[in-house]
């Protein structure tokens, strides 16, 4: 069989100087391929994996399929992540149920993509254990889904088609956004730190940013249709423009002429301490530009943040977010912490504790380290007990959740500014929004204003809400 496999090894090379640009356009002989068919798309995974899902449901509404629930798709896509072992087992939870599904429903087309389909030992996986799956295609050929669904349709034989390229960018890809209100816009592609314990610099491929110009348009055209809020998405925004060869503008540029687009709200993540530079954090001050930033430190202490490749030391790090917050007072800082990579000490890992209670984190996403085939961490010969990994995570936890609630408590009392999402999953009576810090906000309101930016008096601080009511 004639199979284009992943190849761990290539996609760490960072050889091309120039990106290839394209554009999408579906081809005449895919237009009603999907006409009286329907898809669904399971997403995991970040961000950066929701916005290519709603690419892939953009163009398969442009090939005449409609939404539906898993068990009624003729075309069923899973988008994978490979960030930790956790992610890759639920991914193959998930296919395991599918073969029932899939014997009852011998038509259906089952693909898979995302970062795991870049993996070689997923491609092994698949070959030797899951027959229930028809296509692989990886994370830089999405654009090609449409070509992937006529061979499907038309031959008998398993589609594999990944690339280990540095990656390309696709203009003018449709999106089928699943929110009206709130729209993910990726700015760049890619990631080249190579921070040690990391897949995705070979799961995505090099670091390129679109053109400024591509990304101005595209929010132009959310705020005429009436969206409010966007998210900046890249591995990291704050590299976003360093590739660019011919223009010198650079992710503060950019924050800049899409806070005069006159959106309401816009937010992006995610930035790497290193790169965050005082241009970003003063544009910040600007009024739709929210107050919050998610600034990664994965460890406090300088041995393994060494170990890590993160090229910033514990207290080049407090000097940044010093600095942040002189021009921000109001910021809220958030983070990401691993425990229990390679050689982390007990002293090590109270250097991340003290760290936490330096910046003052009014929230953390907290990770066990996992080892991840490919990555240098992987073959570090001082691998942590998993005993003492939860232990510390739960010694972390405890600090990060004062940080949650100290952080949510600082608006009791206040009115704050609420995008209303709908109604709060708990109560139905109540609707629930983010504040413009990001705080989760359930409060008693006007199920009318859904969709709309309201105030909302706080009442009450909960270490992961806050609850409140709508005020004029
Ligand atoms: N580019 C972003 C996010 C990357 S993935 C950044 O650099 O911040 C999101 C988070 O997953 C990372 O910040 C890190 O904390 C965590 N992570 C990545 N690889 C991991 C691994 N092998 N084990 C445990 N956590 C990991
Ligand atoms: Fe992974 Fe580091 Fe890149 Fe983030 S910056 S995606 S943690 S390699
Ligand atoms: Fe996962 Fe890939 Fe995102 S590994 S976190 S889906 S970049």
């Amino acid at each position: 069989m004639d199979y284009n496999r992943p190849d761990l090894k290539k996609a760490r090379k960072r050889t091309f100087d120039k990106t290839l640009e394209l554009e999408f356009k579906l081809d005449e002989k895919y237009y009603h391929i999907g006409d009286n068919k329907k898809y669904n798309v399971i997403t995991f995974g970040c961000q950066g994996n929701e916005a290519d899902s709603e690419v892939m449901s953009g163009i398969l509404e442009q090939m005449g399929f409609t939404n539906s629930c898993k068990e009624d798709a003729d075309v069923l896509i899973i988008n994978t992540c490979a960030i930790r072992e956790n992610a890759e087992d639920r991914f193959y939870g998930t296919v395991g149920g599918l073969k029932a599904l899939k014997m009852k429903k011998k038509d259906m087309i089952i693909c898979i993509c995302g970062c795991m389909a870049q993996e070689e030992k997923t491609i092994t996986k698949i070959l030797e254990k899951y027959p229930q799956i028809d296509v692989v295609f990886g994370t830089h050929n999405i654009h090609m889904l449409p070509e992937y669904i006529y061979r499907a349709q038309n031959t008998n034989n398993r589609i594999i088609e990944v690339y280990s390229t540095e990656g390309s960018i696709v203009e003018k890809l449709p999106h089928t956004r699943l929110s009206n209100k709130k729209a993910w816009v990726n700015i760049m592609f890619g990631c080249d730190e190579f921070c040690t314990y990391c897949i995705v610099p070979y799961t995505r491929g090099k670091e390129r940013s679109r053109r400024p110009q591509e990304i101005i348009k595209e929010v132009e055209g959310l705020v005429k249709d009436g969206y409010l809020e966007i998210t900046l998405l890249g591995q990291n925004v704050n590299a976003y423009g360093k590739d660019f060869k011919d223009i010198d503008y650079t992710f503060s540029n950019l924050l800049l002429d899409l806070s005069d687009t006159g959106i309401e709200r816009i937010r992006y993540t995610t930035s790497h301490p290193r790169d965050l530079d005082i241009e970003t954090m003063k544009a910040m001050q600007r009024k739709n530009i929210m107050p919050h930033l998610h600034l990664p430190v994965q460890s406090g202490s300088n041995a393994i943040l060494k170990r890590m490749n993160r090229k910033y030391t514990h207290e080049e790090y407090l000097e940044k977010i010093k600095k942040l917050k002189d021009l921000n007072p109001d910021i809220s800082i958030t983070t990401d912490i691993i425990v229990g990579f390679p050689g982390e000490t007990e002293e090590d890992f109270l250097d991340t504790l003290r760290l936490c209670e330096e910046v003052d984190y009014e929230g953390a996403f907290t990770f066990i380290y996992s080892p991840r085939e490919g990555t240098p961490a992987a073959k570090y010969s001082d691998q942590i007990d998993p005993k003492v990994s939860h232990d510390r995570l739960d010694r972390l936890h405890e600090v990060i959740n004062s940080g949650y609630l100290k952080g949510n408590k600082r608006f009791e009392e206040k009115v704050v500014k609420v995008l209303v999402d709908g109604t709060s999953k708990n109560d139905p009576n109540m609707l629930c929004g983010y504040s413009e810090h990001n705080k989760l906000v359930n409060f008693k309101g006007n199920k009318d204003h859904i969709g709309s930016i309201v105030n909302v008096k706080i009442n009450e601080a909960k270490t992961w809400f806050l609850i409140g009511e709508e005020v004029e």
